[in-house]
């Protein structure tokens, strides 16, 4: 990966604006570059998603063979400063002298411990913080220099997901003493907190941002060769999946009646089947669930979530299944007998066919990928990410990985007593279905 990267860094160089000399000497400096150190320094308010793009660009790295770490100093100083003190608004407010001094000497601790890896055999350093002022920023520049260093900032302007990510953190052990409105309020203060002394990047030699809810690259100014700079580009703008588990609902009473849509409940057997999942997935650490916003996905995560400490459920109205219009409530039999027409239009055209006054499969694709990016950005890239869905939703979120003709996917098999277990990172991709009565969960990780 590193000679390809200096190779295609070279190339690059080509196409912009350095001298035809410096290009020549590249190859024969491949391997310094290979070998080189850089430093990341992240940049933007809380809660858009800093923390999960300097996980997804640390690991993603370190999966090609690169020493990285992440020194990240909310981390620290939830180590250093733990209880409420440090946690609640009042200490984030930019004239709060005690909680400026000990955010600064945080950053310092977590700048020295980032000097000290590089001047070791670390190869990339990721300081995730807020970053948000220009002192802050040359701080870090002094530090470093020479080193080559990047700024990454990370913006997000989707407020659905915005305050989605909120509720998520309201949910974090440190506002455990509070209750949610307390907790939500709190961190909106701490942001509102930020935002006093907000300076995005300007003028800083190497700076990149981000839209971390759409994963793209809204700007870049690069002004040298940095090492892993195509990678790390790549890395933003990738969607890696480490384990997704894509679970249907357990069997509701429409199912056994073969009703279509509803808001119906589990049966007793749609209970034992959330249990067993609970069962098999209880050794392996899901911090968070993502359903529809129907009851039977939301009964069947919650027994797994039981299982799990601390596990929150999200609740996507993205992931809601298929709206059948005016064949809600009615079974596929109904359908055939009172409304020919739809069965008969539905059948060889499943995928476009829209239901009268309802959806399609078509139409469901742009709100289940806007729910997709939403669990890629709340998720906080941990290693295990699970959906409860649903038959038709689910198909859908499968048919995002898989490339399949569009005339399969209304028939991509879905059965309740088995899941989804997907993964894809840029060197490979795999899905296996997999039955969860039978033992718990295991998989050789990567
Ligand atoms: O039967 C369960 C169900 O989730 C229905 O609510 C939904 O309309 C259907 O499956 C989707 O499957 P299909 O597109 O094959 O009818």
């Amino acid at each position: 990966m590193g000679q390809v990267t200096a190779l295609r860094t070279a190339k690059n160089k080509a196409l912009s604006t350095e001298p035809l000399s410096t290009l020549e000497r590249l190859p024969s400096a491949r391997e310094d570059i290979v070998k080189a150190k850089l430093v990341i320094a992240m940049v933007g308010l809380p809660a858009r998603g800093k923390s999960t793009m300097a996980r997804k660009l640390g690991r993603t790295l370190e999966l090609d063979g690169v020493r990285v770490e992440v020194f990240n100093n909310g981390k620290l100083r939830r180590q250093i400063a733990p209880g409420e003190d440090s946690s609640e608004a009042g200490f984030f407010a930019p004239d709060n002298q005690d909680g400026l001094h000990l955010r600064e000497d945080i950053a310092r601790r977590n700048i020295e411990a980032a000097q000290a890896f590089l001047a070791g055999d670390g190869q990339v350093a990721i300081l995730d913080a807020t970053n948000i002022t220009r002192e802050r920023r040359r701080k870090i520049m002094s530090a470093f220099a020479p080193l080559p260093l990047c700024f990454i900032e990370c913006l997000n302007a989707d407020e659905e997901a915005l305050t989605a990510n909120l509720e998520r953190k309201a949910e974090l052990p440190e506002f455990r003493g509070l209750t949610r409105e307390q907790a939500l309020e709190s961190f909106t203060r701490r942001i509102a907190n930020y935002e006093q002394i907000y300076e995005p990047l300007d003028d800083e030699p190497n700076r990149i941002l981000v839209d971390s809810f759409d994963s793209c690259i809204l700007q870049e100014h690069i002004s040298e060769v940095l090492p892993y700079y195509d990678r790390i580009r790549d890395i933003i703008t990738t969607r890696v999946v480490r384990n997704l588990f894509l679970v249907r609902h357990g069997e509701t009473v429409y199912n056994t009646e073969n009703r279509i849509g509803g808001d119906s409940g589990l049966t007793a057997r749609g209970q034992e089947q959330a249990e067993a999942l609970a069962e098999h997935f209880a050794t392996v650490r899901i911090p968070i669930i993502f359903t529809s916003n129907h009851r039977r996905t939301l009964q069947t995560a919650r027994p797994i979530a039981a299982r799990q400490t601390p596990c929150s459920i999200i609740a996507l109205p993205e992931f809601n299944e298929i709206y059948a219009g005016v064949c809600e409530h009615l079974t596929y039999e109904e359908v055939r007998q009172k409304m020919p027409e739809v069965a008969r239009e539905r059948g060889p055209n499943k995928y476009r066919y829209v239901y009268p006054e309802g959806e399609g499969y078509a139409t469901m694709a742009e709100r289940v990928s806007r729910g997709l990016k939403k669990v890629f950005y709340l998720n906080n890239y941990d290693e295990n990410i699970m959906i409860v869905g649903h038959r038709a939703v689910n198909r859908m979120i499968l048919s995002r990985f898989l490339s399949r003709q569009e005339e399969e996917i209304p028939y991509i098999y879905m059965p309740q007593d088995r899941y989804y277990h997907i993964r894809i990172d840029p060197h490979k991709r795999s899905f296996e279905m997999v039955p969860y009565r039978s033992a718990p969960a295991t998989w050789v990780g990567w």
